[in-house]
């Protein structure tokens, strides 16, 4: 088949496909990838997640109504929407992250170690310490929320288009939240200019050339999510579909399921907003590459100009196709999941968590999508709902068929 399907371009069931032949499951993990994301790292994690008040696995969902529709064996819903009471995932890697990083600075104030329990439990006095980041949402909710945990001072920078929901969300946590001019990109340049100014410390979850060590906790911490799925799982998975803004989750999820099942990994597919689709064009282009433009997707979260550089460096090798959807295509999805069909829960999930399962559904009823991912009656397929209604008000109006 050729490398790229785009089915009826400008519809609402529009959605472009792209195989990625740089991948396979025969791909090695390498060296390099294990530096990024290695199961040492990852049990540390693990460890310092699950000592975390709160911590409890979050339910997968079997959804048979829907993988009977679809036509596949099975289909499984990890869902975020209760982790640690944040409404995503995200509460995994940036609170994670700031842990990492206030414990390495007590050791270098100190020069000697310091365990990571003393920094988990408030023990070690951070309070001089200030973490920032720019966030659409949720990444800040759980930076701000780590930052009160432990102790330390928090400023999250936001954008003019988030909504004042998710900023008092935010600052339910104790943060100080500064709206910035201008969209995501400038906030992210705001918070790099005041940290370098004011000596805070940006804890991103994106990386870039000199900027690596920060979002590679991040990461860490997201692969708990893919962990424990996999451990709920009773038979692992034929096919995993996950939404990538920056690539981090889908990088993290990716790494767990290549170390834990080596050649025998699922089939990975990257499911991109068609106005922010830059995994999309990065594989077209076999290296990183930006879209331009103003990113206009209600999937928030997943608004991202520029994949991740070390997400890259994992998925470049492990995802083995991209798709770009549309906003209607999640809604749907969003949808599909408040009212379920017979033998199905009822699932609450946000516009960032669903374009996993909208991709699934859009690859399956295309003949010559369904074979270049070899889906068919056999396939036990996995998808992560990564958020719940993280922001209530659009989450009403979208279930309500006010947006379609
Ligand atoms: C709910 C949700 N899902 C998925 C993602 C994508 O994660 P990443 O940016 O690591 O690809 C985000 C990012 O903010 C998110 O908020």
């Amino acid at each position: 088949m050729t490398d790229e399907i785009a089915r009826n371009a400008g519809t609402a069931t529009d959605f472009t496909l792209r195989l990625n032949r740089s991948a396979s499951r025969t791909a090695p993990w390498t060296a390099r990838q294990n530096e990024i994301l290695s199961d040492a790292a990852f049990e540390t994690a693990r460890a310092t997640i699950a000592s975390w008040p709160g911590y409890a696995v979050t339910p997968l969902h079997a959804l048979p109504g829907r993988a009977a529709e679809l036509g596949i064996a099975s289909l499984a819903y990890k869902d975020e929407a209760g982790r640690f009471g944040l409404g995503s995932f995200k509460a995994l890697g940036g609170a994670y992250a700031v842990a990492r990083l206030l414990q390495r600075e007590v050791e270098t104030a100190l020069g000697n170690p310091v365990p990571m329990s003393e920094i988990v439990s408030g023990a070690r006095d951070v309070s001089r310490i200030t973490v920032c980041c720019a966030t659409d949402g949720n990444h800040g909710r759980s930076v701000a929320w780590g930052a009160q945990a432990f102790g330390a001072r928090c400023v999250i920078f936001i954008h003019a288009t988030v909504s004042e929901a998710r900023k008092a969300a935010i600052e339910a946590y104790g943060a100080e939240v500064r709206r910035t001019a201008g969209n995501y990109d400038d906030s992210v340049r705001e918070a790099q200019e005041t940290a370098m100014k004011e000596e805070w410390f940006v804890v991103s979850d994106t990386s870039y050339p000199g900027y690596m060590e920060i979002p590679k906790d991040v990461m860490q911490g997201y692969e708990l999510m893919a962990a424990e799925a996999f451990d709920q799982l009773g038979t692992p998975p034929t096919h995993v579909f996950l939404q990538t803004g920056v690539g981090g989750m889908a990088a993290a999820v990716a790494a767990q399921a290549k170390r834990r099942w080596g050649d025998a990994r699922p089939t990975i597919v990257l499911c991109d907003p068609d106005q922010s689709a830059c995994w999309l064009e990065s594989i077209r282009a076999g290296v990183p590459t930006a879209v331009e433009g103003d990113l206009d997707t209600m999937m928030a979260g997943l608004a991202c100009g520029e994949v991740s550089a070390l997400a890259w460096e994992v998925l470049e090798t492990h995802a083995d196709a991209v798709m770009a959807l549309p906003d209607a295509a999640a809604f749907r999805e969003m949808r599909a999941l408040a009212d379920p069909l017979p033998g199905d829960p009822a699932i609450i999930a946000g516009e960032s968590a669903v374009a996993g399962l909208a991709g699934l559904a859009a690859a399956i009823k295309h003949p010559e999508a369904r074979a270049a991912l070899g889906l068919g009656p056999d396939s036990r397929a996995l998808v992560f709902g990564t958020e719940g209604n993280t922001d209530p008000e659009l989450y009403e109006r979208i279930i309500a068929g006010e947006l379609t």
